[in-house]
């Protein structure tokens, strides 16, 4: 059942061309200009005059809520916030009738999502769950929703899912921004071609598993790791470190690049291997300096670029190239990689990747 693969986790992460694929399927057709999603009919007009969204949800599915936050707020002007579940519970927060609530979970079982979103639907929130597992009991509490249809996903490092994650929240955000007309017209047909193409750009970046391997045998007896990212990239460096930490017990850090100064510059020397995604972007030129800041202090940089960047070849020691796309798209591309190296450097290291100690694959306690 493993498909030819050693562990779960690796027939996940090479799944998502398919995985992707099949989230998109019968929902959107780029050359003829549609995107419909079934499960955001009757609300579709309540999240159009949303004031604003929040998004709940626990670890990559928290990442994903992150990544949303930005191209909703791009695409849709309409302003998030990302809650942790267990947070959000707990806080008396501040949700008035018709707010409305976005709760992202492979499993949907989640325990402090699930609650999460009871609390909020007493208080008169409206709920879209993003769900993988179907008729789950988030997908069940949910007023709407739109499944991710990743299929299912036994790795208890996400990783399938939370590419779904993203092309589901994408489709949600272009449609209702087209709707809203916040977004041009070239704009939205551009991001419709380029959702088409990510599976595609996805199997190209899985072609890296080699070059990642080689990556992986150097620095997999590292204590620590730092990993860097801004702007869409940002949560792809929380999303790259906590799957290090979980399945290879290896200490790790996601920082937006800009926070280095702040802080965890302290910890660079010739011993800290920093992952610093800089693919081609708006935030390209702050990246490069940030990857000079470390390279000063003698930190071992393994940069993720964009295909052809000619800069960072010439201050990173190890540079990963990725296909372009777009920059709200790429957290989709720019993941590959991180989740490839914690994959080999955990197998390197002896751990059970597909069930890593202490962990569980839906967390249904508090
Ligand atoms: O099933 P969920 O998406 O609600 O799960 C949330 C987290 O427990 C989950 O993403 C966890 O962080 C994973 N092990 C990360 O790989």
């Amino acid at each position: 059942e493993k498909g030819g693969y050693e562990h779960f986790m690796l027939k996940e992460i090479f799944e998502q061309p398919k995985s992707i694929s099949d989230c998109m399927r019968g929902r959107l057709n780029a050359n003829e200009g549609r995107l419909v999603l079934g499960g955001i009919r009757e609300y579709a007009n309540k999240l159009i005059t949303a004031d604003r969204i929040i998004i709940v949800a626990c670890g990559t599915s928290w990442h994903a809520g992150l990544v949303a936050e930005y191209f909703i707020e791009e695409f849709c002007r309409i302003p998030v916030e990302v809650e942790y579940a267990s947070e959000f519970r707990y806080r008396n927060p501040v949700i008035k009738e018709g707010d409305v609530v976005f709760a992202i979970s492979q499993s949907g079982e989640t325990a402090d999502t699930l609650a999460a979103i009871e609390l909020a639907k007493s208080k008169g929130a409206i709920i879209f769950g993003v769900c993988n597992v179907v008729g789950s009991s988030i997908a069940r509490a949910s007023h709407e929703g739109a499944y991710t249809h990743a299929g299912p996903e036994i790795g208890v490092a996400s990783t399938k899912a939370f590419t779904a994650q993203l092309t589901v929240l994408n489709m949600i955000a272009l449609r209702v921004a087209h709707q809203k007309g916040t977004i041009t017209e070239r704009r939205y047909h551009e991001l419709l071609v380029e959702l088409e193409n990510i599976p595609s750009k996805v199997e190209k970046a899985l072609k890296l598993d080699n070059q990642i391997q080689a990556i992986s045998e150097i620095f997999k007896d590292a204590r620590n790791f730092l990993y860097l990212g801004r702007g869409f990239n940002f949560p792809v460096a929380l999303e790259g470190a906590l799957k290090l930490k979980e399945i290879s017990y290896i200490h790790a850090e996601g920082y937006p690049a800009a926070e280095m100064k702040h802080g965890p510059i302290a910890l660079i020397d010739e011993e800290m291997p920093v992952v610093v995604i800089a693919t081609r972007d708006s935030s390209y030129d702050k990246v490069v300096s940030n990857i000079q800041e470390v390279r000063a202090r003698k930190g071992r940089v393994i940069a993720v670029v964009t295909e052809g960047d000619a800069l960072i070849p010439q201050m990173a020691e190890f540079v990963i190239e990725v296909p372009k796309t777009d920059e709200a798209l790429m957290p989709m591309v720019s993941v590959i990689p991180l989740q490839l190296l914690s994959y080999h450097i955990a197998v390197m290291r002896g751990c059970n990747v597909d069930q890593p100690r202490n962990l569980a694959k839906s967390v249904t306690v508090e």
